[in-house]
């Protein structure tokens, strides 16, 4: 895993940007793994601004969203699919019959989840997969639990998956679907390299979980240790429960990235 520290929330979306733009100069036709929320919110920005500075075409991408509430329509300004339109599709050269996206309001939502999976296997799987994570170390709606699901599947949200999704349910919890369909483990790590990003303080634990060096279903989020191509971008405060050996306050970022790999290496061998 490469861990890359930022020192303000624009250089992560930029550096985020960045390797998104660096995926379609390889490979223009690329299958774009793409999340919500507010840690997203900014990485679209800068890839609108790249865009619209000639610098990120995405005529030939396909994109595949990570998850969807259940009972939403696409066209409810709650849904993601609502996000998606209003903070990147809308901005952006995607063709709008390259955007793939799972329907929460499917009146067979088990078909719904195969055909979502027979879609990105026709596509050729994912590319790169964007991804951001929740406090209890979610990954997509694959929340904490005894067994995780390896394909799309429906799931129920906890009370506090839904708390944290509240905001655009003008912050009322009630109104927040009690469930979503979401992309499964396997699905995720099937994607050829990951990007994960994590913002701010209450992301430190879930942050640690990704490289403590144990995989846990109770944090999901650290099964992407068992991925080769995983690349982990965070703000300070999301970094601030990393190993103190690994990380200090004052060092600057790429001496940080360059240490963490050299400790990951070593203890590998
Ligand atoms: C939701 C999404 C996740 C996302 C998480 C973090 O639960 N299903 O894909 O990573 O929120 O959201 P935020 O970036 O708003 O903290």
């Amino acid at each position: 895993m490469k861990l890359r520290i930022c020192d303000s929330v624009n250089e992560a979306a930029m550096a985020t940007a960045a390797l998104v733009v660096e995926q379609l100069r390889s490979k223009p036709a690329s299958v774009l793994g793409l999340p919500t929320g507010r840690t997203a919110l900014p990485i679209y920005d800068a890839l609108v601004g790249l865009h619209r500075a000639g610098r990120a075409d995405f005529s030939r991408v396909h994109t595949v969203n990570l998850d969807e509430f259940v009972g939403l329509s696409p066209t409810d300004p709650g849904s993601f699919r609502g996000f998606m339109e209003r903070h990147l599709f809308h901005h952006i050269n995607v063709p709008a019959d390259h955007v793939h996206f799972l329907d929460g309001d499917a009146r067979d939502t088990e078909r719904e989840c195969d055909e979502f999976e027979r879609v990105i296997a026709s596509l050729g799987g994912i590319d790169l997969q964007l991804l951001g994570v929740g406090r209890n170390g979610h990954i997509g709606f694959n929340e904490p639990a005894r067994d995780l699901q390896l394909r799309t599947h429906r799931v129920r949200l906890r009370m506090d998956t839904r708390r944290a999704n509240a905001g655009p349910f003008g912050g009322r919890v009630s109104e927040v679907p009690r469930e979503a369909l979401s992309m499964g483990m396997a699905t995720i790590l099937e994607a050829a390299s990951i990007v994960l990003v994590a913002l701010g303080g209450s992301k430190a634990s879930a942050v640690a979980s990704a490289f403590s060096g144990r995989i846990s279903t109770d944090k999901p989020v650290s099964f992407l240790q068992l991925h080769p191509s995983v690349t982990v971008i965070v703000d300070r405060e999301a970094a601030a429960r990393l190993p103190s050996r690994r990380i200090s306050p004052r060092a600057p970022a790429e001496s940080n990235l360059q240490r963490h790999a050299n400790g990951s290496s070593r203890r590998r061998r």
